[in-house]
């Protein structure tokens, strides 16, 4: 059977494209820990306050029996809430957020804490943060005009300085 050499080239070329695509799924997913969040869990937007988990006062930093981390926090148009949460270095901690209002992202630049919030679910990711200092939350979903002065921080610190929550 004749393939016409240039043909040829081309069946290289997109066995290279399909390898390299293969090598950064796998890298992302298996090395820095990137895949889509698998919780699927519903909640009622319109009554967001009136829940016993997310609350006003039942938001942040929680330590259950085991002491495993869970941070409870509410994206609400503009703002994550709690606005400053305080966390241990190199231990899982479990996110759940919700949303009262609109499709809101949180995002922490240079680690795989990247969420959508969708009004009617649970986000749910655990994740941890490595190094100590201060890790900026910002939204990546528009979500109205102080879209862009939405945002939050995560303080890292060494285990041994953690004040606890
Ligand atoms: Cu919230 Cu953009």
């Amino acid at each position: 059977m004749h393939i016409d050499p240039l043909e040829r080239r081309w069946f290289y070329v997109i066995g290279v494209m399909i390898a390299a695509m293969l090598v950064a799924i796998f890298y992302t997913g298996l090395a820095q820990g990137i895949h889509p969040p698998s919780n699927v869990e519903s909640v009622d937007s319109a009554r967001l306050h009136m829940t016993e988990e997310f609350s006003e006062d039942n938001l942040g930093v929680h330590a259950g029996e085991d002491g495993a981390l869970t941070v409870v926090m509410v994206a609400a148009r503009y703002g994550f809430y709690p606005l400053n949460i305080e966390l241990p270095s190199n231990t899982p901690v479990t996110f759940r957020m919700a949303t009262p209002d609109v499709i809101h992202g949180v995002h922490a630049p240079g680690t795989n804490f990247n969420v959508t919030i969708i009004p009617g679910y649970v986000s749910q990711i655990t994740t941890e943060f490595s190094e100590p200092g201060e890790y900026p939350l910002l939204c990546n979903e528009y979500c109205g005009l102080g879209h862009d002065h939405m945002w939050s921080r995560v303080t890292v610190v060494p285990p041994d300085q953690w004040q606890g929550p």
